[in-house]
């Protein structure tokens, strides 16, 4: 039931911070230790490598599933997109471990691949939001995403959800005694905070994007992974069509395609590669781009159009605070992509040509 939402999106977007908050209470015990099957992490640990196989949103989660594993717990973690992999792989390791991300647990491609690591005696695991799902129930392990039923066809909390566990096997799987629960904690407020002023993103997306043909996402290191998923999110239910580019990248060819007004709408929550993002945005600005900035409140600039609310991080370990800083960025670009196919007249929850659950390869 929507319930006062016009949309489920909406309602799905704004049920995130709580999202973290069951996941917080279900996988980490008082001392904030995760309680998560012994079984798993010394599967995950004693893994030559892993591989994190998924599709769409999913696949973008992923990433950032990669960087939190290598980052945060030094484990190597390839991340492959299930329709490739089914037909094209090469797993050279004698002891991999397979995580499938997927929020409705039936997409086809990812089960291709669950079928073909199994029948090669690899062991795996599935996290996701149907707890029966196919996917829970032919992998060797299964975990829940626990977001509650996501009914709007574009993805939204499960990506947050699917972020936040593999948050707490990273944490699980390091050796030194880090922990992700005061991060996520402080980010659940700090979005809270961003959802009591949508009428300043319907503004940027007025803006902006509603009348748009074409807009770009740009951003590096995780910026880069989130500008895959915001230019997704955008594309499929308002129809403008959008690329997510590492920012660095887009002076090797795709700078062609700016014009006068073209959106690109800038990532920047990484203090590394900050200003170096702000460098090429000011590339594109000096070839006519309408250039929008979301920003974390360390990192910003007065006159950046978006800037995110300021989390408490001093005592927080900065690996695992820079390997989180994405999922309050996902709240924005979440609400931009909302309003643009809202000012566009669309049907949001149900864009043309896309299923739900993808049943066919
Ligand atoms: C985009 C979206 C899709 C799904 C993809 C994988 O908003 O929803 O890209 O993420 O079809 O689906 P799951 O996660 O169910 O395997």
């Amino acid at each position: 039931d929507k319930g006062i939402y016009p949309y489920y999106m909406l309602k799905e977007i704004e049920e995130q911070p709580n999202v973290i908050r069951t996941l917080m209470k279900q996988y980490l015990d008082d001392k904030n230790q995760a309680k998560i099957d012994d079984q798993i992490i010394a599967e995950l640990k004693n893994a030559d490598r892993i591989y994190i196989v998924a599709a769409g949103t999913s696949y973008h989660a992923s990433l950032i599933g990669k960087r939190m594993f290598e980052k945060i717990a030094n484990r190597p973690t390839q991340v492959e997109i299930a329709s490739e992999f089914a037909y094209d792989s090469y797993i050279p390791e004698t002891n991999p471990f397979f995580v499938f991300l997927s929020q409705s647990g039936e997409t086809a491609d990812s089960r291709e691949v669950l079928q073909m690591i199994a029948a090669k005696g690899f062991k795996s695991l599935t996290l996701t939001n149907v707890p029966n799902s196919t996917l829970a129930r032919e992998a060797t392990y299964a975990l829940p995403l626990l977001a509650g039923p996501e009914i709007a066809v574009a993805s939204t909390k499960a990506y947050t959800a699917q972020i936040t566990v593999l948050a707490f096997l990273a944490q699980a799987m390091a050796d030194n005694k880090v922990s992700v629960a005061h991060p996520l904690a402080a980010i659940a407020v700090a979005m809270e905070a961003i959802l009591q002023d949508k009428d300043h993103y319907e503004a940027l997306a007025q803006d902006y994007l509603v009348d748009a043909s074409s807009a770009f996402y740009i951003g590096r290191a995780n910026d880069a992974e989130l500008a895959l998923e915001a230019a997704l999110k955008l594309k499929e239910i308002s129809y403008v069509h959008t690329e997510g580019f590492a920012a660095g990248e887009l002076k090797h060819g795709t700078l062609a395609l700016i014009e006068d007004n073209t959106p690109v709408i800038g990532l920047i929550t990484q203090p590394k590669t900050a200003e170096l993002t702000r460098s090429n945005l000011a590339e594109t600005q000096a070839r006519g781009a309408h250039t929008l900035i979301i920003a974390a409140d360390q990192v910003a600039h007065p006159e950046d159009q978006i800037v995110l609310p300021s989390v408490d991080s001093a005592n927080d370990d900065s690996v695992v605070v820079d390997q989180l800083a994405i999922l309050l960025a996902t709240i924005p670009v979440q609400l931009l992509s909302y309003y643009t196919s809202l000012g566009r007249g669309l049907d949001v929850d149900r864009p043309r040509n896309l299923a739900k659950s993808v049943t066919v390869q």
